[in-house]
C-alpha cells in the first residue's frame, strides 16, 4: 500500500473550453477507514460530458463542484481494507466518487459488482450510467415503434452508440451524427445504423437529414444540440418525440444561443419534446442493468471503449470530449486488480 493518495481538484473555473490549468493533481496521506467504511483503490474512472456544468458555479438539478475540492466521477475500485461486515478485501464496486486513487466510503453506499459478468470499465460505460441512459432516455421518453426512424445526435459515443443499437433491437431506421468518418464507419458496418452522417463534413444538414430519413423522422434522441437539432426539426413527422439528453454543442459557450423558433412545429405537428436525467429512473437500475446486460452477452449490442492510461492524465481525458477523441465511452485506466 503507497502511503500517498493523489487526487484531482478544481482549481478554477473556466471559461469556454476547459484548459489543463483548471486542474491541480495533489497529494495526501491514503486515508484510514472508520467504522462501516471502506477503503477502496481506483481502478476504472469516468469521465463524462456532465462534468462541464459542474464547473460551473450556477444552479441545475445537482450541485456543482467547489473550487480546490476533489471532482467526482463514476468509478469501478477495490476493497483494499473493510471495516464494514458486507465487503472484504479483493471485492469490486461502483460508486460516485473523488477523483482519487483512493476513497474511503461507507460500505452502505456501495455497489457490488460480479467481475465475472464483463470486463469492469464496462460498469462506467455500457453497463454503468451510459447504458441506462440510453436504456431508458429511448425507452421511455422516445418511445420508438417497430418501422419509425430514430435518429440520434453524438452517435459514435457512449450514450449515442447504445441508443442506436436498442433502436434496432426494436426493429427502426436509424440514423447517427458523428464528427468523424472513422465515427461513421464503425456505426454503419459494425453496429448496424443504417445510415450515418459526418456533420464535420456536411455543408448542409438538412440536405443530408432528407437523404438519410426518405420517410421523415419520428424519433430524435438529441445528445448535441445547436444547428444539426435545428436541421433535425425539419424533418420530424407528426408526433414524432425529441428526447433532450443532452447538448453538449452548447456545454463550452458563454452566451447560450437562440436557435430557430420552432413552436409553431411543435403545435402543428404535435410534438413532444421532454427533457429527461438518468437518475429520473433509478429505482429501475436493475432491470435496465438486466436488459443491457444480456443484449452485450448476445451480441445485440456491442461496445468500444477509448482507454486513457494513468491517472494524472484524467483531466486530458476529460478534456477530449469536447474534441470529439473518443469513439464509444471514454475511460481512465487507473490501476489493476490486486494479485
Ligand atoms: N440526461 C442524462 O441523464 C445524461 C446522462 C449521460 C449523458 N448525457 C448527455 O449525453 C450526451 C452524450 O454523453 P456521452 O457520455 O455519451 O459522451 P460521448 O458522446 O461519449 O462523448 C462526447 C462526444 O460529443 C461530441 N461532441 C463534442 N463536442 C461537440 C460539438 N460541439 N458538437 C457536436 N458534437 C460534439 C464528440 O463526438 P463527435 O466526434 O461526434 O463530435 C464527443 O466524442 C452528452 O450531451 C451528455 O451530457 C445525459
Amino acid at each position: 500500500m503507497p502511503d500517498t493518495n493523489r487526487q484531482w481538484l478544481l482549481t478554477d473555473r473556466p471559461h469556454g473550453q476547459p484548459t489543463l490549468d483548471a486542474f491541480e493533481l495533489v497529494e495526501e496521506p491514503v486515508p484510514e477507514p472508520g467504522p462501516k467504511e471502506v477503503l477502496l483503490k481506483t481502478l476504472w474512472m469516468s469521465v463524462d460530458p456532465y462534468m462541464r456544468g459542474r464547473m460551473r458555479a450556477t444552479d441545475s438539478y445537482a450541485d456543482y463542484w467547489e473550487l480546490d475540492e476533489p471532482m467526482r466521477c463514476h468509478l469501478v475500485g477495490e476493497v483494499v481494507e473493510s471495516k464494514h461486515p458486507d465487503w472484504e478485501p479483493g471485492d469490486i464496486a461502483t460508486e460516485r466518487l473523488q477523483w482519487a486513487e483512493y476513497n474511503v466510503v461507507d460500505g452502505h453506499d456501495l455497489d457490488r459488482i460480479d467481475p465475472d459478468l464483463a470486463p469492469l470499465s464496462t460498469f462506467v460505460g455500457v453497463l454503468g450510467m451510459p447504458g441506462r441512459t440510453a436504456y431508458f432516455g429511448l425507452l421511455e421518453v422516445g418511445e420508438p415503434k417497430p418501422g419509425e426512424t430514430v435518429v440520434v445526435s453524438g452517435a459514435a459515443g457512449a450514450v449515442g452508440s447504445v441508443v442506436g443499437q436498442i433502436a434496432k433491437i426494436n426493429g427502426c431506421r436509424v440514423v447517427g451524427t458523428a464528427g468523424s468518418d472513422e465515427k461513421v464507419d464503425w456505426l454503419t458496418d459494425e453496429l448496424g445504423f443504417d445510415d450515418a452522417i459526418n456533420y464535420k463534413e456536411t455543408d448542409d444538414y438538412v440536405a443530408a437529414l432528407e437523404a438519410a430519413c426518405p420517410d421523415g423522422i419520428d424519433v430524435y434522441f438529441d445528445n448535441v444540440g445547436g444547428a444539426i437539432t435545428d436541421a433535425v426539426f425539419e424533418h420530424l413527422n407528426e408526433f414524432a418525440r425529441v428526447v433532450i439528453c443532452g447538448q453538449i454543442a452548447l456545454y463550452n459557450l458563454e452566451e447560450q444561443p437562440t436557435g430557430p423558433r420552432k413552436f409553431r412545429m411543435v403545435n402543428t405537428h404535435r410534438l413532444r419534446i421532454q427533457g429527461f436525467i438518468v437518475g429520473d429512473f433509478s429505482n429501475r437500475n436493475e432491470e435496465a442493468m438486466a436488459r443491457l446486460g444480456g443484449w452485450v452477452t448476445n451480441g445485440d449490442i456491442q461496445y468500444r471503449e477509448t482507454v486513457t492510461e494513468g491517472f494524472e492524465r484524467a483531466p486530458e481525458a476529460l478534456i477530449g470530449l469536447f474534441e470529439g477523441e473518443n469513439i464509444g465511452k471514454q475511460v481512465v485506466h487507473v490501476a489493476d486488480v490486486e494479485d
